[in-house]
């Protein structure tokens, strides 16, 4: 069950919203038709006027109801993610119904933050379009954000790097399951693109080299246990993950998703120049940085492989291009969050 108290977004004791939590949680587990039948009418409407409650407090700035807001979202999420033995409301309206208010709600927040008429400076021909991305990108707060190049770099001890990596885990550690997520329905070059990164993720074909299976051995060198993991995330890390897979299941969301994911690879390289450097700096075992050190070089190839393949030719469409940069502007402001979130003399 939920521990808010370990959060760091939400350092209050025991919530409001906790019974809420409790309830959810428990019909996240139950057979989707017993669910359905338990919550009808009245039952239904009031879970669902609570949920709404939690939207509200987390869109008037209670950070406290964002972690709670995106710690749900993340356990219906799994229902769509990972399998599992046990029984799952995976397939219920109810669970559907309060996916849907935290989904709109962590989008429209998103939306708030895009600043107003940038995305209708967007250039219309396609490499022009592509060099303002880029440039929105580079002008962005979040590029060169101090954390990576002040904090990781210069400052980061064994026991922040440990911290970071389980922040990071939200989408390194299922960059694999995204990817194939978003390719449904794709054609030609971007699902070449696509597949061919996907391949890349697999190591292609070496079973050692899978991108994930590289990234948890930075688990094993810190050697934290699953349960760790899952109340340590703060309220920015679940929504940065959730993000990512709110665009990239979504059919209608496949240019926010192209644009999300694009920005990801775009950023990694620098970013993880960082994290090598204070891996160096801190002498810790060569095993657990294959990945960070790997990454530097693929994702700057990934990145662009993308831009060329997937984003150039649906640049050509209005809609696209809008959706395209909303998906950008997302995973910027998110990580800018994030990452201001993690700086030490933020949060003190
Ligand atoms: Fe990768
Ligand atoms: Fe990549």
């Amino acid at each position: 069950m939920l521990e808010v108290g370990t959060s760091r977004a939400g350092t209050e004791p025991a919530s409001r919203f906790l019974t809420t939590v409790d309830e959810v949680t428990v019909l996240l587990g139950t057979a989707a038709d017993k669910a359905d039948s338990q919550y009808s009418g009245d039952a239904r409407t009031a879970l669902l006027g609570r949920v709404a409650e939690i939207n509200k407090a987390a869109d008037a700035g209670d950070q406290q109801a964002l972690y709670v807001q995106q710690y749900l979202l993340d356990r219906i999420y799994r229902l769509h993610t990972k399998l599992t033995d046990r029984e799952t409301a995976e397939g219920s309206v109810v669970a559907h119904e309060i996916g849907r208010l935290l989904e709109t709600a962590t989008a429209e927040a998103q939306d708030r933050l895009i600043e107003p008429g940038l995305l209708e400076e967007a250039p219309t021909e396609p490499r022009a379009y592509l060099s303002w991305l880029k440039k929105t990108a580079r002008e962005h707060r979040v590029y060169k954000h101090p954390y990576y190049h002040e904090f990781i770099r210069n400052r980061a001890t064994e026991a922040d790097l440990r911290n970071y990596v389980m922040q990071e885990s939200v989408v390194d550690g299922r960059f694999d399951d995204l990817l194939a997520m978003m390719q449904v329905g794709t054609a030609g070059a971007a699902k070449m693109e696509i597949a061919a990164n996907f391949w890349d993720e697999m190591g292609n074909g070496d079973r050692a080299q899978v991108h994930t299976t590289l990234f948890n051995k930075i688990f094993e060198v810190f050697q934290i246990p699953d349960e760790e993991l899952e109340r340590s995330l703060t309220a920015n890390s679940l929504l940065n993950g959730n993000l990512a897979v709110l665009l990239c299941r979504y059919r209608s969301l496949y240019p926010e998703a192209v644009g999300f994911l694009g920005m990801t690879e775009w950023m990694a390289p620098d970013r993880f120049v960082q994290v090598v450097h204070a891996w160096e700096r801190l002498g810790l075992p060569e095993v657990g940085i294959v990945y960070h050190r790997l990454h530097i070089t693929i994702d700057s190839q990934h990145a662009q492989g993308w831009f060329h393949n997937v984003v150039l030719p649906a640049a050509e469409s209005p809609r696209m291009r809008r959706a395209i940069a909303r998906g950008i502007l997302w995973r910027l402001n998110a990580s800018a969050t994030y990452l201001d979130e993690r700086m030490p003399s933020v949060t003190g």
